[in-house]
């Protein structure tokens, strides 16, 4: 593996092997004496603000023995309009590896194709695949590892956006049944599903359908960043989506909610269901580190 751009591009086994050493790096964290990263330094080239994403890899690279390089576009001259195409070539002579958190996918596949370094997606408009390695792992944590057939996966709300692509490439790549549901204006595209050609993926405009019976119900905000313009035309159509107490009565017994954070209570989740599904959310937020660390690790190995 040299890159990770995408769930989409990763295969069952690369999954199932990133998993595993994210259990023992969590495991071992404090103590574990390999330092694949030393001698190192790996940008964290950011278009669009972050928290857990930007503070789990500048720890990540630091404890795995590498110095991490924060680089805002804001202050870089590629928010001036320099190409992606140059600035790759100039920072592949100096930096072992890149992060980068971009609007368009194809800046990240180009950075890695120009660089020749290590590059990894830290969320593009198509994907965000270090959030779900780190919600895969807290589930395994939940569920037991290898149970990913026997899983119901639900996601509701904007079904159509990076989180909801990289649990449908999840879903193709492990065999669980994942249900979206969300308005008709948010389902995934035919051209997106016939990709994916996934019977195990449902998609519903019914939210109670998708929840029934699911031992995980997923949520994001309904208006993700760079599309604060739609904010008033988009969330009435989502109300019925909320994640609530009512709705998760449907549920099974036993089941957990998550969120990747930041939520917006009132809107996609309610305050109560957050607060009562704390322990998860919380968890899933700090397995950010210990997922990323695999896949830092690995790459480094390449
Ligand atoms: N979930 C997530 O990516 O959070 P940040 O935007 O804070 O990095
Ligand atoms: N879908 C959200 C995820 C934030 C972590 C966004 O892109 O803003």
């Amino acid at each position: 593996m040299k890159n990770l751009l995408s769930i989409e591009e990763l295969t069952a086994a690369q999954m199932q092997e990133l998993l595993a050493l994210g259990h023992r790096l969590k495991a071992e964290r404090g103590h574990h004496a390999e330092q694949p990263l030393a001698g190192q330094t790996w940008a964290l080239i950011f278009s669009k603000s972050s928290t857990r994403t930007r503070v789990s890899f500048e720890v990540g690279i630091s404890e795995l023995g590498g110095r991490p390089m924060f680089l805002s576009t804001r202050d870089i001259q590629l928010g001036r309009g320099e190409p992606i195409k140059d600035t790759a070539r100039v920072l592949g002579r100096m930096i072992h590896g890149a992060v980068i958190r971009t609007f368009d996918q194809q800046d990240v596949v180009d950075f890695a194709a120009y660089s020749g370094i290590p590059t990894i997606n830290a969320l593009t408009d198509l994907e965000h695949p270090c959030q779900i390695m780190a919600d895969l792992l807290t589930i395994e944590e939940q569920y037991g590892v290898g149970s990913w057939k026997d899983m119901k996966i639900a996601f509701l709300g904007d079904v159509d956006n990076n989180m909801g692509r990289s649990w449908m490439w999840a879903a193709k790549h492990l065999g669980f049944t994942l249900a979206l549901a969300g308005p008709q204006q948010a389902m995934p595209s035919a051209a997106t599903l016939a990709a994916l050609d996934c019977p195990n993926i449902i998609c519903t405009t019914d939210a109670a359908e998708a929840v029934r019976d699911c031992m995980v119900i997923n949520t994001d905000t309904w208006i993700s960043m760079g599309q604060e313009a739609e904010k008033g035309t988009k969330e009435q159509a989502f109300f019925p989506y909320q994640v609530n107490r009512e709705l998760l009565s449907v549920a099974a017994p036993g089941h957990v909610v998550m969120h990747c954070l930041p939520a917006y209570r009132g809107y996609e989740i309610t305050d109560e269901v957050l607060e009562g599904n704390a322990a998860t959310i919380f968890r899933e937020a700090e397995n950010r580190l210990h997922a990323q660390k695999a896949i830092l690790y690995t790459l480094a190995q390449h």
